[in-house]
């Protein structure tokens, strides 16, 4: 195995990494659902030695003043409104258990949408991890695009169901005639990104509608909306769940509200799917109390959202432009973090750039290894990145 692409593994490979983790959490899962309590999880159990690093981390962890193009966060970081509320509110009552009805009509008040239809959870990778076990737990398969953020297929894996995963199209696009095809009778779950993680390309809600319309009955859509504030219909798929449509929109905290430490993400979707998602939710323990405090604060400031929209774009124009330079060709579309191709395998510049502690994804562990996934940072996070490039290129 490359030593490379072992280390730098996190956020996330096509539904391989997340597996080994996925397959733990979901034993907790499992006992949960049975009424048991989980089984303590050691570091033996996971799979890793006590002195390994964690996967994606740096040993010893990112020395300070890192460069960090690697996981897709918010360069800005929070909303100061943010912190100060967290400070100012939020811990005095932490020896309490959460009461999480406010954030979620804070919620759901900033989409217009009924309150019944939100649930909150420990970002969202609270729903990709348990949303298979309320739809496959009886069988079934879970369709996706590949590459793509194959959290859910993972853990569907570790249930034991099978994973489709169907090729991207030309630039990294969802195929859907090809993603429709893959449907079978027994599929309960059709997962997609959009935009799309690692590629960026975003998929148009009549493609979307149209992959609604091949679901078999009591399957469900996840659109995972991590990166929504790039989508040229702003508002992404809630409209579909207006229209009681078959679809679980997840949408987090962690991206643009800048707060992926505080750990929150929300599911939107109409009853009939909510009431099985309800079935394996974690309900207010998902919730903790920075997280119940930051949300609605992080809502109110708007502005916060679209400096960082602004830096994106920016930083976008930046980078293509400087790497355009070297004859180093990036796709186009528009999200927080974009693949380049190098034209040869960039394991060894990852290497390289990891040596000078800047930090990127390496394309091989999504099958593309000529491909680099670089996140969009500050404009100096993006110069020093360009000007490593240059020199280690010559
Ligand atoms: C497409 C996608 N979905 C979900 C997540 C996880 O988000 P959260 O921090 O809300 O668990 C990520 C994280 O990078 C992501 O890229």
């Amino acid at each position: 195995m490359n030593p490379l692409s072992d280390r730098a593994s996190s956020c996330y490979p096509d539904g391989l990494m997340p597996t080994r983790r996925a397959f733990l959490r979901t034993l907790g899962a499992a006992a949960a659902a049975a009424g048991a309590s989980a089984p303590a999880i050691s570091t033996a159990a996971q799979g890793r030695k006590a002195d390994e690093p964690i996967p994606g981390f740096p040993p010893g962890g990112f020395p300070d003043g890192s460069t960090r193009m690697n996981f897709n966060e918010n360069p800005l970081g929070p909303s100061k409104k943010v912190i100060d509320a967290v400070l100012e509110n939020g811990l005095d009552e932490s020896n309490r258990y959460n009461y999480i009805d406010p954030l979620v009509e804070a919620i759901a008040r900033h989409h217009a949408i009924p309150e019944h239809n939100v649930l909150v959870g420990c970002g969202s990778t609270e729903f990709l991890q348990f949303t298979p076990w309320a739809f496959l737990g009886d069988g079934g398969s879970i369709v996706l695009p590949t590459p793509s953020y194959g959290w859910s297929a993972g853990v569907a894996e570790a249930m034991g169901r099978q994973a489709i995963r169907v090729p991207l199209g030309e630039g990294g696009v969802i195929d859907t005639a090809a993603m429709k095809k893959a449907i079978r009778s027994d599929t309960r779950m059709v997962y997609l990104a959009n935009p799309n993680n690692p590629t960026g390309a975003p998929i148009s809600r009549d493609e979307i509608v149209s992959l609604i319309r091949a679901l078999p009955g009591g399957a469900v859509l996840i659109v995972d909306e991590a990166y929504h504030d790039f989508l040229p219909d702003g508002d992404g798929s809630l409209e579909l769940v207006r229209q009681d449509a078959p679809v679980l929109v997840l949408r987090t905290f962690s991206k643009a509200y800048g707060i992926a430490g505080l750990r929150l993400g929300y599911a939107v979707a109409g009853e009939s799917v909510l009431e099985k998602v309800r079935t394996v939710w974690w309900g207010d323990f998902g919730i903790n109390t920075a997280a119940l405090i930051a949300g609605p604060a992080a809502l109110a400031d708007q502005a916060h959202v679209r400096r960082y929209v602004a830096l994106i774009d920016k930083g976008l124009e930046q980078l293509r432009s400087g790497l355009r330079e070297l004859g180093i060709t990036p796709l186009p579309h528009r999200a927080p973090f974009f693949m380049a191709d190098f034209g040869v395998a960039t394991n060894p510049l990852v290497r390289s750039l990891q040596d000078r502690q800047i930090f990127v994804q390496p394309g091989a562990k999504w099958g593309m290894p000529t491909f680099m996934r670089i996140s969009v940072g500050t404009s100096r996070d993006n110069e020093v990145f360009l000007d490593a490039i240059r020199a280690l290129r010559v």
